[in-house]
């Protein structure tokens, strides 16, 4: 027997062929994983054998969790924070997500589900391992910590056949030169011993599950063949409106970014036109849908400006990667400056109808970024709020799911689930949020909760003009005058 062939023997599923290279096993799961049929993997997923692990239990994380948890996979949730591992353990995912908690209890009640703080242990025994913790951008540049945090976790206990996944927004170029290096610091090579898929997610907030399983194609990259033949199997089984492969790492992670800017620049777009169409004294949803009416247009809905934890911060991304090599995004940047200047738009607006707001007392409704949903992040309320007290207003926010906010509360702005209490004596009535409840709000409802004669600023212009008969009502570019 050859001195290699008997190391390998003694050595069992790897071993170091003299140039420092850690070499593939020959485990059993090992030679099964690759190549792999659709069914084989049905088969391990569901029985066990081939545990999941997802790091990371918010929106993407839980979602993910739930959709394997609904195909029928054993899971184990990882999240530092106890109070999200605490009601996952208790069946209850993110709020305004039935489906995710269905499958958490379910999973639970099965067995096949537990949420745990602790990442090391998990991390060992789970070969399919998904990482879903939040990459962003501040201040001071990138905010890529927790993702490097749990990528060292994996890199510490990672074994031959792992499969690592990794689901957050990325900057194009952030796999192969930061993360695959980190796991390859184990001794194992990667598409080798290892298997390393990025997937950007693509969910919306309310309806994360079905995004997942039905809405839009999985898009996977790997960093090799066999890391992308993977892919394809595991995303086969679950993403019934297919799995686009790209050609890169590289082209995955950019999919995600452009994705995002193009609602971005193209809000931005619906912005101005609205602005110039209220100048005009023109109508400009009527506008928005005659145009859209032709198949290449696809003008988006103007309004206080863009929040949530993807599309204000992936523009960012792309500034780095464009000005590393030597490009401007000028575009790109303009359309950031203009969503984001709509919340002093919608304030200078609300001083000019009031003839100015010291002294006066506001009731903004909506804190979420978008209607319907329990996500305030980066919402754009919160810079309304800022200008209006800059103004020299007070200011109370009303949400219907959310009841205190501990950004507004360092600033003394209380925020309130009771519309009436929102609305006492309120002077000012903004509504930033386009909640559906807010839409069968009138002039009768308005006064008699305020006390007074509010006027009303409708950011969104989802009131009805009808139901206003006794309150001034604005409605930027609606092609209305304000009595
Ligand atoms: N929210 C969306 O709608 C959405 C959509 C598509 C893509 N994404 C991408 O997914 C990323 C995650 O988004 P999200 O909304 O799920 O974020 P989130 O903030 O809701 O959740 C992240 C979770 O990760 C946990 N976490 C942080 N560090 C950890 C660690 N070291 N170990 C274990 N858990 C840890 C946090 O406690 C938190 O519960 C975003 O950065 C974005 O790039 C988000």
């Amino acid at each position: 027997m050859d001195i290699r062939d008997l190391l390998h023997v003694l050595a069992g599923p790897k071993y170091d062929d003299g140039n420092g290279y850690l070499k593939r096993g020959s485990s059993d799961l090992a030679n099964r994983l690759l190549p792999i049929r659709e069914e084989e993997l049905r088969g391990l997923l569901r029985s066990g054998t081939l545990k999941v692990v997802v790091y990371g239990l918010g929106l993407v994380g839980s979602a993910i969790t739930a959709a394997w948890l609904r195909f029928g996979a054993h899971v184990v949730g990882v999240d530092k924070n106890p109070s999200v591992v605490e009601r996952a353990n208790k069946g209850l995912g993110p709020m305004g997500e039935p489906l995710i908690s269905e499958a958490y209890l379910k999973g639970l009640e099965e067995g096949r589900f537990e949420a745990t703080t602790e990442g090391d242990g998990e991390s060992r025994e789970a070969k399919i391992k998904f990482v879903a913790v939040p990459v962003s951008w501040s201040s001071r540049g990138l905010e890529i910590s927790m993702l490097m945090s749990v990528i060292r976790t994996i890199a510490s206990n990672i074994s031959e056949d792992d499969v690592v996944i990794v689901k957050p927004t990325i900057p194009i170029g952030t796999s192969r030169k930061v993360v695959v290096p980190l796991l390859s610091s184990s001794g194992l090579l990667p598409d080798d011993d290892f298997l390393y898929i990025y997937s950007p997610e693509r969910i919306s907030a309310g309806r994360a599950v079905s995004d997942i399983e039905e809405h839009y194609p999985a898009i996977v990259s790997g960093v090799g063949p066999k890391s992308l033949d993977f892919a394809r199997s595991l995303y086969g089984l679950i993403a019934k409106a297919g799995v686009i492969c790209m050609k890169s790492l590289e082209a995955a992670e950019a999919e995600k970014i452009y994705e995002g800017i193009y609602r971005d620049v193209n809000i931005a777009l619906a912005n101005e036109l609205a602005i110039i169409a209220d100048g005009l004294g023109l109508d400009f949803e009527e506008i928005r849908t005659a145009a859209n009416s032709q198949p290449y247009s696809h003008i988006h809905k103007p309004g206080l400006g863009v929040g949530g934890a993807c599309i204000p911060i992936y523009p960012w991304f792309l500034v780095k990667n464009a000005l590393e090599v030597g490009v401007i995004p000028e575009l790109v940047l303009t359309a950031r400056r203009m969503n984001d200047n709509m919340p002093g738009y919608f304030a200078s607006m609300a001083e000019r109808y009031m003839g100015g707001l010291m002294g006066k007392r506001v009731a903004v409704l909506g804190l979420a970024f978008r209607g319907d949903v329990a996500d305030k992040r980066l919402s754009p309320t919160y810079d309304l709020v800022a200008e209006l007290l800059k103004r020299g207003a007070s200011v109370t926010v009303h949400d219907p799911y959310f009841d205190d906010d501990e950004l507004l509360s360092r600033i003394s702005v209380r925020v309130t689930r009771s519309l009436t209490e929102a609305l006492r004596g309120a002077d000012l009535i903004i509504v930033a949020t386009d909640h559906s409840e807010y839409t069968s709000l009138s002039d009768r409802i308005l006064i008699s909760a305020s006390g007074g004669r509010p006027l009303v600023l409708d950011s969104r212009r989802i009131l009805n003009p009808a139901m206003f008969k006794d309150l001034k009502l604005v409605q930027p570019a609606s092609g209305r005058k304000v009595k």
